[in-house]
């Protein structure tokens, strides 16, 4: 098997595309042949030594992949050979092979292509689990989403739109604008050219959003809970856009009987596995039924790693990178 290993996390440069022994699976552990994998925001962070998991070295980076079952562990029971599963371990999805713990696998339906499977879960399940749990999010509402054109931001759209809310996108020039009404949303404000605090409040009649989804941080952070509506609910999902994180007086959730809403959907997944489960099945369903389906902006070939986590860096992706093998 081949992999990118880590084994100095000082950043991309330092990964190496190195042969390796393939490993045998043990208890609970499947051997996965990976057909794609995807690009998350945490695996730039994770090669810099900068993401609050840090493995030992080496390490073969790529939080989220899918591919076919070639081999059980021990006692493994769930899953057979030739099975088709995605897998979001955190790493080891960067290479040919790796082995992926069964406990993480979701089981793919016919016809769930690898691309889009590699692409799902974490980018579905932190939006369904913000928007829909933690915001419970009503048909009717207006749902305010920032760096809409990214992983999370697509999805994001498209599951509030799947919810029966209507959407307004911001993102940072035309064309992610452009790609954010493809995805289906309502309305779009571009923040790096337009005031956002003034769009907001043309948009909505002065009324503001009922829910804020922030996976970006930074300066827009105040503004935008500034706008918020009344009852209205502020979902913390990221800091993109910087290594500081923003801080809002507390006048401000006070004086809009607004709640500032933390959303951590890995600790959801690992403290509620049942809950979790649950949701899981309901973005299966909704994707059968093609209410939802990543947005995928290119897909590579696994050797060019190096070209996608470039793009990201350079905030040059619109919806998801996806890797093939
Ligand atoms: N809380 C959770 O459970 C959870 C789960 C998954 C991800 N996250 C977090 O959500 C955030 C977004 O993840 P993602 O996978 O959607 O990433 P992504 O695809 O790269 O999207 C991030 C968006 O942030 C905006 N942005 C603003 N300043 C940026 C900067 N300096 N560098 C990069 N992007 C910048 C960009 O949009 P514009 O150019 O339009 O501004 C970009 O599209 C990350 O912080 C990630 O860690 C949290």
């Amino acid at each position: 098997m081949h992999a990118w290993l880590c084994s100095n996390p000082t950043g991309v440069d330092a990964l190496e595309w190195k042969e390796q022994p393939t490993p045998q699976p043990g208890p609970g552990q499947v051997l996965l042949e990976i057909k794609a994998a995807s690009l998350n925001f945490p695996d730039l962070l994770i090669v810099q030594n900068k993401y609050q998991m840090k493995p030992p070295l080496p390490f073969v980076p790529g939080s989220e992949y899918a591919g076919v079952v070639k081999a059980l562990g021990e006692s493994v029971t769930n899953l057979k050979v030739g099975q088709h599963v995605a897998c979001l371990s955190g790493t080891g999805g960067f290479g040919t092979h790796t082995l992926a713990p069964t406990a993480l696998c979701m089981p793919l339906p016919n016809g769930f292509p690898f691309e889009d499977a590699a692409a799902f879960i974490m980018t579905y399940a932190t939006s369904h689990h913000a928007l829909i749990d933690r915001a419970a999010l009503k048909a009717g509402e207006t749902v305010l989403v920032l760096g809409a054109a990214g992983g999370v931001g697509t999805a994001a759209i498209q599951i509030a739109k799947a919810q029966g809310a209507r959407v307004i996108a911001a993102a940072s020039n035309d064309e992610k604008c452009a790609l954010c009404k493809q995805v289906g949303a309502d309305d779009t404000i571009n923040y790096t050219t337009q005031d956002l605090r003034e769009q907001i409040k043309a948009l909505t009649q002065g009324k503001g959003p009922d829910v804020i989804y922030d996976p970006v941080g930074g300066d827009f952070a105040e503004p935008a809970f500034r706008s918020i509506a009344w009852r209205g609910r502020y979902l913390v999902v990221g800091f993109a856009a910087s290594p500081t994180v923003p801080t809002l007086p507390m006048n401000l959730p006070l004086l809009k009987g607004a709640s500032l809403v933390g959303v951590f959907w890995g600790d959801f997944a690992r403290r509620e596995p049942q809950a979790n489960a649950t949701m899981m099945q309901a973005l299966a369903q909704w994707y059968a039924q093609g209410r939802i389906k990543p947005v995928i902006d290119r897909v590579l070939p696994m050797h060019e790693l190096k070209q996608a986590y470039a793009l990201m860096g350079a905030r040059n992706v619109k919806g998801k990178l996806v890797l093939v093998n």
